[in-house]
């Protein structure tokens, strides 16, 4: 069985009619706007959206999903999207994709956030997968630099296809992604990171996701609730 559709399917339960989703990026969310589109075709479920990649915002035009933008709503209610990492109070790293600084915009902006992802996302610690930092490209040399300062081995993101050409962003940003190995402290990272002028925002997704989806090769789907404190 895909873990990803799995999880993406059963994230996609809470979804009501009369809401506003945030649709994420990634091949697990993409399991999840699938479905959206399928509901939306067969059964009166009504729903608005707004989309953290052209990617995603493409998959859901193609599927009849109503896209809006910020100025025409006040909130979104409810954000289903993936991650590259989990640790067990659903602090995540994100950004694979690329797709972060729209992602953490959508998220911070939603009552809720249901993350899905397959069993192997799920970490004790988060760091082995390299933190993705979103950056201006004007002086990116300098952010590189002071990522380095801080302990990390940075990389210039580039695209898969081709080792010359830079990767950029939706929003034109470049992406640094930095090996830190296990990252002790998540929220102090996010902060520090985000305190280099030229860091657009990072991966670390601290304190926002309220459930975390886990799909199970072997058919299980687990959700895990954020505890608050
Ligand atoms: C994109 C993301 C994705 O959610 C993350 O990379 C997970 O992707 P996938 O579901 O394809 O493993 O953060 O910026």
């Amino acid at each position: 069985m895909n873990p990803k559709k799995l999880a993406a399917e059963k994230a996609v339960e809470f979804v009501q009619s009369g809401m506003i989703l945030g649709l994420g990026t990634g091949t697990t969310a993409y399991w999840a706007i699938e479905r959206i589109g399928e509901m939306i075709r067969n059964s009166d479920l009504k729903i608005r959206a707004i989309a953290t990649s052209k990617r995603s915002a493409d998959q859901a035009a193609a599927l009849g999903i109503p896209l809006v933008s910020f100025g025409e709503i006040d909130q979104i209610d409810l954000t289903i999207d993936g991650a590259d990492e989990a640790d067990g109070k659903l602090n995540l790293i994100k950004g694979g994709g690329g797709a972060l600084l729209r992602e953490k915009i959508v998220a911070t902006n939603s009552r809720q956030m249901v993350v899905v992802v397959d069993g192997h996302k799920l970490v004790n610690c988060l760091g082995k997968f390299p933190l993705p930092v979103e950056v201006i490209p004007f002086g990116w040399e300098k952010v590189f630099e002071n990522l380095g300062a801080m302990g990390c081995e940075p990389l210039l993101r580039k695209n898969s296809d081709s080792e010359r050409e830079v990767f950029l962003t939706d929003n034109g940003n470049y992406i640094i992604d930095c090996s830190f190995g296990e990252i002790a402290d998540p929220a102090t990272l996010e902060d520090k990171i985000n305190a280099i002028t030229g860091v657009a925002d990072n991966g670390l997704f601290v304190g926002i996701a309220s459930k975390l989806v886990v799909g199970y090769e072997s058919g299980e789907v687990k959700v895990l609730e954020r505890i608050l404190k």
